[in-house]
């Protein structure tokens, strides 16, 4: 069975968003998600979009989305789960910059290693998306009213940027110096708070390390497995990168229990994922 429907719908439902982000006041709700970050109207919308356009295909068996708790049969009969993020970074658009959603398409389960493919929306300056599947890592712009193929994504061995999230001051110290010592080498620093570009940036320009490792505050990390590291992880080993935990477990191999659970994550090419193993001990 083809995945195309599917795609479909990502591409549909991202205009869609991308209209709502241009038309929309941004106002708090009452709500909280279930992570308790505050959740803006405009993350609901595009959560009630994206499942609406996926409750058109019989295909998709469950949704699970970081807007809400529990994941969501759509069809019983069918055969796919979609995990999503429908606005990661929603705070960021108070700012004017990018934000992005995130998809994970698994065959039959939530498990990492039955994960078929992983798409990824940027809303920008341009509307682009991502699709990593079947071997190979796309890149698509919307122009004249429709998704046009640019190049296929390949991570070059080394890069030159790198994107260290969290709170510097609760950062372990071995990950500091790690840190430190790729700016050392001549990294540039590239951290806007956004996921989605954040990783864009560095998968576009060749390469780099982004990382949010565990912190005193957050010793799992912030970053949730099912909405933003599994399809992430998924994205970089297809491009040819690699992408690990604190401990060089490939975040692929990661049990996910709840949904919502989080882990300290590397993704990168693959001189600087060495780099992270040297530092962590974990070689
Ligand atoms: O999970 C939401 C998010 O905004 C990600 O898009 C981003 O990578 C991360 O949080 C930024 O966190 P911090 O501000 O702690 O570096």
């Amino acid at each position: 069975m083809t995945l195309k429907p599917i795609f479909d719908a990502i591409e549909k439902s991202a205009h869609r968003i991308r209209d709502a982000i241009a038309s929309e006041d941004l106002c708090y709700s009452e709500n909280c998600n279930a992570t308790g970050d505050m959740q803006l109207e405009l993350d609901i919308q595009s959560d009630l979009i994206i499942a609406e356009e996926f409750s058109k295909i019989a295909a998709v068996k469950a949704i699970a989305s970081e807007e809400k708790e529990e994941e969501e049969t759509l069809h019983e009969r069918g055969r796919y789960k979609i995990a999503y993020d429908p606005l990661d970074g929603s705070s960021l658009i108070d700012v004017d910059l990018s934000v992005g959603s995130i998809f994970g398409i698994y065959d039959e389960s939530f498990e990492a290693q039955k994960m078929l493919a992983a798409v990824y929306i940027v809303y920008g300056p341009r509307l682009e998306m991502v699709t990593a599947y079947k071997e190979s890592v796309r890149h698509f712009i919307f122009r004249h009213d429709r998704f046009m193929e640019q190049t296929t994504i390949k991570l070059d061995e080394k890069g030159k940027l790198n994107a260290p999230g969290g709170t510097q001051r609760h950062w372990p110290s071995h990950h500091k110096e790690m840190v430190d010592s790729l700016f050392a080498e001549g990294y540039r620093l590239r951290y806007s708070g956004g996921m989605v570009p954040d990783l864009h940036q560095i998968l576009l320009k060749g390469g780099g390390l982004f990382s949010y490792p565990g912190t005193t505050d957050k010793p799992n990390g912030k970053l949730r497995k099912l909405f933003e590291v599994f399809p992430f992880a998924f994205v970089y080993e297809t491009a040819g990168g690699a992408a690990i935990d604190d401990k060089g477990r490939r975040l692929l191999e990661l049990p996910c229990d709840d949904p919502h659970e989080t882990t300290p994550c590397f993704f990168g090419s693959r001189y600087e994922i060495d780099r992270v193993k040297a530092a962590y001990g974990v070689d």
